[in-house]
């Protein structure tokens, strides 16, 4: 290739429109140099979180910055080092960064100053690349920390997982099948609770979207849930709250069905339920625990190597793919984390 690929934002987003090649323009630039202290990689695999939604937005949300007009769109990929110019990253090595989505970048390895770091280093890549975006990357890293860092499961007791056939919930849910749990998926529609059951391996399903949530908390989690793993928010949120057992944990991760919401939505209803049940409502943010990639990153491929970590990519082909990939977050027809690869 002798040329750099962008994807680059055409137009803002409107109000519930869906993510398409359309807000996107293609652009074709030379290869950028690398500068002093800096390195070239070229991108092997994109990965997508619900946050770049936000992006396309124009305006400043309560988490996220815009990008603008004509800038490349902002997101996360993996790829090799291709030329270097910095002693502490070689040509050859692996990193997963803030790629955006092109074909090639310049990065640097200068994160001393940052509040929130983010460029890894992959110390022991497997094949496919895209695994670090995926089941060994931060969707799994999401998952590791929240649900064992927060949530604190213990054997034998009954975990609940929302958006549990997304890219996050699925980690989830079988990293609390490894601890000895109980495990409940809830996700949309008869085939994603037929995938959770049978690939990822839970225990029973709640399909939000036809079944009855509290009647179904109550034959699932009869003495209540001792760690609810929410990535949606709203309703289902708060029938967890109204379930949740004493000393229950609820982990807030995303919340994805409530996110874009303007004004922003009430507070649950069933919140009393913190007091009665002396239970824990506590979020967390990944990059808090960038230094502790690596020892999850050792654990996790342990578990996907001993077979008990299955790989739950769901994979578009080519640069050309990442609106679909991004759109496939919202409109629920995919199962398990979204991966470009190229
Ligand atoms: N705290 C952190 O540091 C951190 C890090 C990473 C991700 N997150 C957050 O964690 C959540 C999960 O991330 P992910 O990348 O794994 O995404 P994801 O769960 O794969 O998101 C896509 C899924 O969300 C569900 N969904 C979409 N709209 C919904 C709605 N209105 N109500 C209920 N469910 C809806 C759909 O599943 P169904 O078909 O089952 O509805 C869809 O397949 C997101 O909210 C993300 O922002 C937080």
């Amino acid at each position: 290739m002798t040329l750099n690929r962008q994807l680059c934002l055409s137009r803002n987003i409107r109000q519930g429109e869906a993510v398409t090649s359309e807000l996107f323009d293609m652009k074709e630039t030379a290869i950028p140099e690398p500068g002093e202290g800096e390195f070239l990689v070229k991108t092997t695999a994109l990965g997508f979180s619900p946050a770049q939604r936000a992006y396309l937005m124009g305006e400043e949300s309560r988490f996220h910055t815009p990008i603008e007009i004509g800038d490349i769109m902002r997101g996360r990929g993996v790829g090799e080092i291709l030329k270097s110019n910095n002693d502490d990253y070689k040509v050859g090595d692996i990193v997963a960064c803030s790629t955006g989505w092109q074909d090639y970048s310049v990065q640097s390895g200068d994160q001393g100053d940052l509040l929130v770091k983010t460029l890894q280093k992959v110390d022991n890549p497997q094949e496919p690349l895209y695994l670090h975006l995926g089941i060994l990357g931060s969707s799994a890293f999401s998952a590791y920390f929240g649900l064992l860092d927060i949530g604190k499961p213990q054997k034998g007791e009954t975990v609940v997982v929302s958006s549990a056939a997304g890219g996050v919930g699925s980690i989830v849910c079988q990293i609390a099948k490894i601890k000895g749990c109980k495990v409940i998926g809830i996700a949309g529609g008869e085939d994603k609770c037929k995938w959770l059951e049978e690939f990822v391996g839970v225990d029973e399903t709640i399909d939000y979207k036809n079944d009855d949530i509290e009647a179904k908390f109550k034959e699932y989690c009869p003495n209540g849930i001792d760690v609810y793993f929410d990535n949606v928010g709203g309703d289902i949120l708060d029938f967890a709250l109204k379930n949740i057992a004493l000393k229950g944990r609820a982990v807030i991760c995303g919340m994805i069905a409530t996110e874009y919401q303007e004004p922003p939505l009430p507070g649950p209803r069933y919140y009393y339920n913190v007091i009665y049940k002396r239970a824990r409502i506590e979020g967390f943010f990944v990059w808090d625990y960038f230094n502790q990639f690596p020892a999850a990153e050792k654990e996790l491929i342990e578990w996907y190597k001993s077979g008990q970590l299955k790989s739950t990519e769901d994979v578009f082909k080519g640069l050309e793919s990442a609106p679909d990939a991004l759109q496939a977050m919202f409109d629920g027809t995919s199962c398990g984390i979204k991966i470009v690869d190229f």
